[in-house]
């Protein structure tokens, strides 16, 4: 009989509850190796669209399939055992209607058999995310800086950098807070702005380039890990990934050439 403890899975309706009790960490993840190192630090895990452009080269995010959002969701769950895992629904898989939106976030909870659903929108959003938690799909909404809005925006903009802009963007919190969400990440917006929203709702605040006062905060790993070749402002590099990987592949590629590798330590021999 096998004596290994069953690991429990976070819930969402336990980040839920830790509004205001203590920092909730996340990081975004797109395959199983690195879902596994990241398990036991985070509270979440979100397979954000951003994989478009961080794994799949694309210059936003709206290229992105739903498969793929699903392929990469299959692989984080089978990497992290502890964190919730949250799956991103790219663009056009949800905004027509509530309905095809809860079509396609069914087929996600059921083929990846994540814990929720993250989709971007505030106000007018509302609806369908009352839609979808009414029928079992925690929804985690996203405000700020949408970037499946990007040509409506014109650019990955910080938000909120006026004044004027600010009860526009307070009245999206309260929209998908009273909607149902279970969390809402806020993303590049003036800093007093994000306290204001943190302080203004009742679900936790996930802040990424907003403010340290945030309920916790995302970033996109292989930004944090520096491994990515250009990172936003608010992006603090805690690792040299990027290089270390560069250095190993140089010394192999001269091992290769130089004839130092494989060395006898990495052969095989006949047995006889
Ligand atoms: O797609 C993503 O990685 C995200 C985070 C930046 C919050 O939405």
């Amino acid at each position: 009989m096998s004596v290994q403890k069953a690991v429990r899975r976070i819930t969402a309706p336990e980040i839920a509850a830790r509004k205001g009790v203590e920092p909730i960490v996340s990081l975004t993840a797109y395959h199983a190796h690195t879902a596994a190192i990241a398990d036991p630090f985070v509270d979440f895990l979100l397979v954000g669209d951003s994989l478009g452009m961080v794994m799949h080269g694309y210059e936003t995010t709206l290229p992105v399939p739903l498969d793929l959002m699903i392929m990469h969701g299959k692989a984080v769950m089978r990497g992290a055992k502890r964190a919730l895992v949250v799956v991103d629904m790219p663009f056009g898989s949800y905004e027509e209607s509530p309905q095809v939106a809860f079509r396609n976030a069914a087929r996600i909870i059921k083929e990846t058999e994540c814990g929720a659903v993250k989709l971007e929108g505030g106000q007018r959003m509302a609806e369908t995310i009352h839609y979808l938690t009414e029928r079992g799909i925690p929804v985690m909404a996203h405000i700020g800086l949408t970037p499946q809005s990007i040509n409506v925006l014109g650019g990955f903009k910080t938000q909120g950098r006026t004044r004027d802009q600010w009860q526009l963007i307070e009245e999206d919190a309260r929209a998908v807070a009273g909607a149902g969400a279970f969390s809402v990440v806020l993303e590049a917006m003036a800093s007093p702005l994000a306290d204001r929203l943190t302080k203004a709702v009742p679900i936790p605040t996930i802040g990424i380039g907003a403010s340290a006062n945030c309920d916790g905060q995302i970033l996109v790993m292989e930004d944090m890990l520096g491994l990515s070749p250009r990172v936003p402002k608010f992006v603090r590099e805690f690792g040299k990934v990027g290089k270390a990987i560069e250095r190993a592949i140089k010394l192999y590629a001269q091992d290769v050439r130089s004839r130092e590798f494989p060395a006898p330590e990495h052969t095989y021999d006949v047995k006889d």
